[in-house]
């Protein structure tokens, strides 16, 4: 674990980390096997490692923007099930309902932060980022939501397993 990177997650992270709307978030479930909220601190923490390997490369980037869009990303996906008619309807409206949620959490966003959060699920919706910030996290995210699908799969594999071994 990195812990300089879980730091700047906690510190540019606080406002988002320490609300009412984060904690509904962490007992969200998400992927069968995680919650929105620590989906989205995974998302946050690969999208700072990915924002390290790119200044070592002279490439800046807003790792406050990035911190702060990645824990805001999924927010609209709590009460799923409420507000959405099923899974598709989810995919296509949560980045706009996750905005309206970090917008009324933070007191406003930053452009750069609306643009990640509204097109983070690119290109399952139509419209990519218009900033580097929102590529790093829609790599970020596919790659948390990847870990995250395989590692279902696997504990439903296992199960299978041992009720094949029990019957
Ligand atoms: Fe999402
Ligand atoms: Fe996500």
């Amino acid at each position: 674990m990195d812990m300089l990177a879980m730091q700047l997650v906690r510190s540019f992270g606080a406002e988002v980390l320490d609300s009412p709307e984060f904690e509904q978030a962490m007992a969200q479930k998400h992927h069968h096997v995680t919650t929105v909220g620590n989906h989205s601190l995974g998302v946050a923490y690969t999208s700072v490692k990915i924002c390290r390997f790119l200044n070592a490369m002279h490439i800046k980037t807003d790792t406050k923007a990035v911190i702060r869009g990645a824990l805001c990303h999924d927010l609209g996906i709590v009460g799923r099930y409420e507000k959405f008619s099923n899974n598709l309807v989810c995919w296509q409206r949560h980045p706009r309902e996750s905005c309206e949620v970090a917008e009324k959490l933070l007191g406003g966003l930053s452009k750069c932060e609306k643009d990640i959060i509204s097109h983070h699920m690119w290109p399952t919706t139509p419209v990519p980022p218009h900033c580097r910030e929102g590529y790093v996290i829609l790599i970020a995210d596919k790659y948390c939501a990847v870990r995250e699908v395989a590692a279902s799969l696997k504990e439903k594999r296992n199960m299978k397993k041992e009720s094949d071994r029990v019957s």
